[in-house]
């Protein structure tokens, strides 16, 4: 099995690289190929609506995202990691989102391919508040949104208070966030 992280987070060496990089420890444990891809180290522009990828096999823009779409072709699951911003993930991940229309579509659009349906996928976020309500309303929004694009979501890891201790502090985390991807293995 073969699993690819994505940190939408400007800082790779933060909350959310950890768990998202933790996660990836567990699946790796239990015989997935892992690999990881750091926003902040790519070049993703935003989609820019041109509809070409409808048209045609892939995206028009010449950037970053072509790696990945490379990537998650041969990927059986995806783990996307953001920090919440402002109540929602940031933008980096909503770029890498809304890019991904290019390969993964409703199954209402004349684009949609079935051969990219049902990827595993785990939603990562990292919030300072420690209220773990707070933004759930967000958090089931994103999964349904995911589901519609036919992605098989597996868990929504919501790893709160980061304001307090960062995560890779947390020594309560560690166990937790391994035995979600062995369990993303095993699923
Ligand atoms: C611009 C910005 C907006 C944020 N908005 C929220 C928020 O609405 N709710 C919250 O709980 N934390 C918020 N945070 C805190 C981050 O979600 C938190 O520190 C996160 O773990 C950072 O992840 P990172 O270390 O990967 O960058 C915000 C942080 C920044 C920089």
């Amino acid at each position: 099995m073969k699993v690819i992280g994505f940190v939408a987070s400007p800082h790779k060496e933060g909350n959310t690289a950890w768990t998202v990089n933790k996660i990836l420890e567990g699946a790796k444990e239990h015989g997935a190929e892992t690999n990881v891809w750091y926003s902040s180290e790519l070049d993703i522009k935003p989609c820019r609506g041109c509809l070409i990828c409808a048209k045609s096999d892939g995206c028009a823009i010449s950037d970053d995202m072509q790696k990945i779409y490379d990537s998650l072709k041969q990927t059986d699951a995806l783990v996307l990691g953001s920090p919440v911003y402002m109540g929602q993930m940031s933008g980096q991940a909503k770029i890498f989102t809304d890019r991904l229309f290019a390969q993964i579509t409703p199954r209402f659009s004349p684009k949609f391919k079935e051969e990219n349906a049902g990827k595993k996928l785990i939603l990562a976020f990292t919030q300072g508040n420690p209220n773990a309500d707070l933004f759930q309303t967000y958090y089931d929004y994103t999964k349904k949104v995911f589901q519609l694009l036919e992605f098989d979501v597996k868990d929504v890891v919501v790893v709160t208070g980061m304001r307090n201790e960062p995560a890779n502090e947390r020594k309560d985390l560690h166990t937790v966030m391994k035995n979600v991807g062995s369990a993303l293995v095993n699923s």
